[in-house]
């Protein structure tokens, strides 16, 4: 499926393969489309508008890929918004991994990419809008819930926050 057979063991997490970086070409905002397609569209059909919103081109784009022999492999990705709600909290949206490379700390890795672009920044809140099947990713990463679940495209979510640490 991810066309890696026969390729040397990949472990992402040991010694710092994985790369995350922040997006700044096109080429990697491609790479991040083509992530979202793949996971929000093929995989959960949750979007049907496209995987862009207004907010892509004001917000900081996280990109994570693997050093293959070909290159790098993109296989993970998120989004900050900074100031996008009226109290000014940051919110994180589009965590997406490829389903193949899941469960090997990439999204971790990509979240904390993200709240230490957010922490920087001075955010003193970041929220974020989880599907409820990823509360327990979050909830390691510091975010509570709050509020009522409620239903898009089929799927359960749950509005979560992270207050900065030591704020
Ligand atoms: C949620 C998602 C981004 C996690 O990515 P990932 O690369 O698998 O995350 P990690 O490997 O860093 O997971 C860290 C831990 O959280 C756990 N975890 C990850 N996704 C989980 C889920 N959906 N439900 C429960 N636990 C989950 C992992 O088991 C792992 O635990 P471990 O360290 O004990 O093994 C990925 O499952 C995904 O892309 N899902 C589809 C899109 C989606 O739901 N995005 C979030 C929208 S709110």
């Amino acid at each position: 499926m991810n066309g890696r057979e026969g390729a040397a063991p990949i472990t992402p997490t040991a010694g710092g393969q994985l790369g995350v970086r922040e997006v700044r070409t096109e080429a990697d905002f491609a790479a991040v489309l083509e992530l979202r397609r793949r996971v929000f569209g093929d995989e959960q059909r949750i979007v049907d508008a496209g995987v862009t919103d207004p907010e892509d081109e004001r917000a900081f784009h996280a990109l994570a890929a693997l050093p293959v022999e070909e290159g790098a492999l993109p296989v993970g990705t998120g989004r900050l918004l900074l100031n996008a709600g009226r109290q000014g909290e940051a919110q994180i949206a589009w965590v997406a991994t490829l389903p193949e490379w899941r469960g090997r700390g990439i999204g971790s890795a990509v979240m904390r990419f993200l709240l230490a672009a957010a922490d920087e920044a001075g955010a003193s809140l970041v929220v974020l809008s989880a599907q409820t099947h990823a509360l327990d990713f979050y909830h390691r990463l510091g975010f509570r819930p709050y509020g009522h679940r409620f239903m898009i495209r089929g799927i359960e979510h749950q509005w979560m926050a992270r207050p900065r640490p030591g704020w």
